[in-house]
């Protein structure tokens, strides 16, 4: 479908071709699969060895679980999320239990848990779709979250599905092609926004 990467350097295939789906199969995420992404997300590191992740996790095995986290999306994003077997909300505990003071790094720490658990996605053929787009404050009501934490994104995962199942706009954005910015945009030494000198010669 042309959504590999297309690197001007070599990168692993794993990242390569990841990329975040609308269109989900119905296929259930298996339980061990689903373990081993909770279990990557384990191991990522963090600051002070933390961990402030938390990940509420809803299947659709469970109705009643899954319609809660579902009914946090903005609509743009139950339409196509409601197909995904497994959602997930990824949560950033805000002060260090051993000290109690502000984590300033535990938006960083939750997003390295979250890239781990879309690493090892990867690797078992799953996909995973990450959404701003909810309602902090249903996610706050509905999961009881603490004032000392943030919900961060909520996620879609699964195995890819027919992207003719889509509405029409969204079918479009599943084939586009992705694209990034060039190094030269964010790679910078000496001063802020004065690209490396070994960049300048990349063309765009
Ligand atoms: C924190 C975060 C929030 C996102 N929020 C949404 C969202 O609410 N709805 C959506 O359709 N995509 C959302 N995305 C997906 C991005 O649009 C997508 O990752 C980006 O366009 C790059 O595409 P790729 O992941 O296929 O490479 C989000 C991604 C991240 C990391």
């Amino acid at each position: 479908m042309g959504k590999e990467a297309a690197t001007r350097y070599p990168i692993h295939p794993l990242l390569q071709q990841r990329w975040s789906p609308r269109a989900f199969s119905d296929r259930i995420v298996e339980k061990e699969k689903l373990l081993a992404l909770l279990e990557a997300a384990r191991w990522a590191p963090s600051s002070f060895n933390a961990q402030p992740w938390v990940f509420i996790v809803a299947t659709k095995d469970n109705r009643v679980d899954y319609e809660r986290l579902l009914r946090c999306l903005v609509d743009g994003n139950i339409r196509w999320a409601q197909q995904a077997p497994l959602l997930m909300l990824s949560v950033a505990k805000l002060h260090f239990d051993h000290n109690g003071k502000p984590n300033r790094h535990a938006f960083h720490d939750v997003g390295l848990a979250a890239a781990n658990l879309i690493i090892q996605a990867s690797v078992l053929g799953l996909y995973v779709h990450q959404m701003a787009g909810f309602h902090l404050d249903r996610a706050r009501e509905a999961f009881q979250i603490p004032d000392s934490a943030e919900p961060v994104a909520a996620m879609a995962v699964g195995y890819l599905g027919d992207p003719e199942q889509l509405a029409e706009e969204l079918r479009d954005k599943e084939s586009a092609p992705r694209t990034r910015k060039p190094l030269s945009d964010f790679v910078f030494s000496g001063t802020w926004k004065q690209p490396s000198p070994w960049l300048k010669d990349q063309a765009h």
